[in-house]
């Protein structure tokens, strides 16, 4: 069988770089700016915990399905499941998922890259000393005034995503790395400098309480989205992960480095809470503000103490460069795939790519002003509208898109993965991919793919129908 196949896109020089790079695509805004505001809006402790549970019983398996289907196939997603299931005999049309799932991909960057404007805007924001010594309405105002304005988000977005797209256009492998290498460990720092400070303000077991107290009533009404986001915080779903594992050296511990790399990422999301919500409630902010939260309480922590003014520069280029090694992975895949397929070449891929996710985007940056009473999906009781200008309820452009990929197709994709490895791939591939020393472990692993995960999505998502 084919297992010495190489990728045309070049591999990473050890197992250590793939974790650095699959660490860099997970960690990132979804853990620092979403992780914390969901978890307000969809009530502290519940949503947490059945966030841990997907991370653990969906997540994970997935993520190894991802990187064991990336590592055989050496391909990009779609090709990958078509070369894997014409040799396991089975039909080439499995690809359609992975297909899916890299226009998925594209589709949460146009979003990721306006939100990773604002962390760009914050530097400079914070470097010029704007938040010194401000009160939490200011704080609050100051982000109403930065989002309320079309021209300045444009332009951050585009920043963003030119950033990114230069490295994807040099080629993933050569430009990650040494970038990665110091920011990483930097941003696990200054995440911890943050939660000490968080300590001190004296509401920090209020934030423990709000975080990990839950009432069992609640349990229900955050499952769905909790799911979505354990695959948008692990990054799996759409072949980002699977992309880098195409990548990754052939003798290197699968099952090891992906726990490894949700573990760090877990991690980040459960501190960068713990940090969070002590400042919100010391600040008497709202938890549930929405996607605002961030934004407007790290700024003032930041404009309230000794040294803030650089530390908040620190932290907000940490966050821009997390975000950014985040954005690199959602667009990897789509080009590596079309650079296997045309005979264009990579720059211009990217060119054209980056273009109509920043296109996109742009909805994302008038959801916050120009196009804020655009209403989709209302509910009104009695009548339901598909789109209605200023209604109450219902969701605008950007929570469209974020609605469609977190939670339908991110759980969509991660099923069609995990089906594939563990049905589909054939067990002896499974095996020889996985090399696991103890058959016993192998039996796990293969038993979380075949059956724990895909059993977990079609409940949530049932429960979800029947609420
Ligand atoms: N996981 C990243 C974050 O938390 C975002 C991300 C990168 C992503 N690649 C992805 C999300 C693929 C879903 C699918 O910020």
């Amino acid at each position: 069988m084919s297992t010495d196949r190489v990728s045309v896109h070049g591999g990473w020089a050890s197992r250590w770089v793939f974790i650095l790079a699959a660490t860099g695509s997970a960690v990132g805004l979804g853990s620092i700016w979403k992780f914390p505001y969901m978890v307000g809006v969809y009530g502290g402790g519940a949503f947490v915990l059945v966030f841990l549970a997907c991370i653990a019983l969906i997540g994970l398996p997935v993520m190894l399905a991802e990187t064991l289907i990336g590592r055989r196939a050496r391909q990009s997603p779609a090709n990958a499941l078509k070369a894997l299931a014409l040799e396991a005999g089975h039909s080439a049309k499995w690809s359609w998922g992975a297909f899916a799932g890299m226009i998925t991909a594209l589709l949460i960057l146009s979003f990721y890259s306006v939100v990773g404007g604002w962390s760009l805007d914050y530097i400079i924001d914070m470097g010029r000393g704007d938040f010194q010594g401000v009160t939490a309405d200011q704080v609050g105002a100051y982000f109403s005034a930065v989002t309320a304005d079309p021209w300045r988000l444009t332009l951050w977005h585009t920043l963003f995503m030119l950033l990114s797209a230069l490295v994807i256009a040099k080629g993933v492998v050569a430009g990650l790395e040494r970038s990665l290498r110091i920011m990483m460990p930097l941003l696990f720092v200054m995440l911890l400098v943050l939660l000490g400070y968080s300590m001190t303000t004296g509401h920090f077991m209020q934030g423990l309480h709000f975080m990990f107290d839950f009432s069992l009533d609640r349990l229900l009404d955050g499952l769905l989205p909790a799911m979505g986001h354990a695959f948008f915080s692990l990054s799996v779903g759409v072949g980002s992960i699977m992309v880098y594992g195409a990548y990754m050296p052939k003798h290197s511990s699968l099952a090891g480095t992906v726990m490894g790399v949700a573990l760090l990422d877990t991690f980040v999301s459960l501190v960068a809470g713990m940090a969070l919500f002590p400042i919100v409630f010391a600040a008497g902010l709202n938890p549930s503000e929405g996607p605002g939260l961030m934004f407007i309480s790290l700024p003032f922590a930041f404009g309230n103490v000794a040294f803030g003014q650089l530390m908040g520069v620190v932290f907000f280029v940490l966050v821009a460069i997390a975000a950014w090694s985040s954005a690199i992975s959602l667009l990897e895949p789509m080009v590596a795939y079309l650079v296997e397929r045309t005979k264009i070449r990579r720059g211009w891929v990217t060119f054209w790519l980056a273009f109509s996710c920043w296109f996109v985007g742009l909805g994302t940056v008038f959801s916050f002003n120009v196009w804020q009473q655009a209403k989709f999906f209302v509910n009104e009781g009695d009548a339901f509208h598909l789109y209605r200008w200023g209604a109450a309820g219902g969701l605008d452009f950007f929570g469209v898109i974020d609605f469609f990929t977190s939670r339908i197709m991110l759980p969509l994709g991660g099923l069609c993965f995990v089906v594939f490895a563990g049905w589909v791939m054939g067990r002896e591939a499974v095996r020889d991919e996985l090399s696991l020393r103890s058959p016993l472990l192998f039996t796990l692993a293969l038993f979380l793919m075949r059956y724990v995960a895909p059993v977990g999505i079609l409940v949530v998502f049932a429960a979800q129908l029947w609420k």
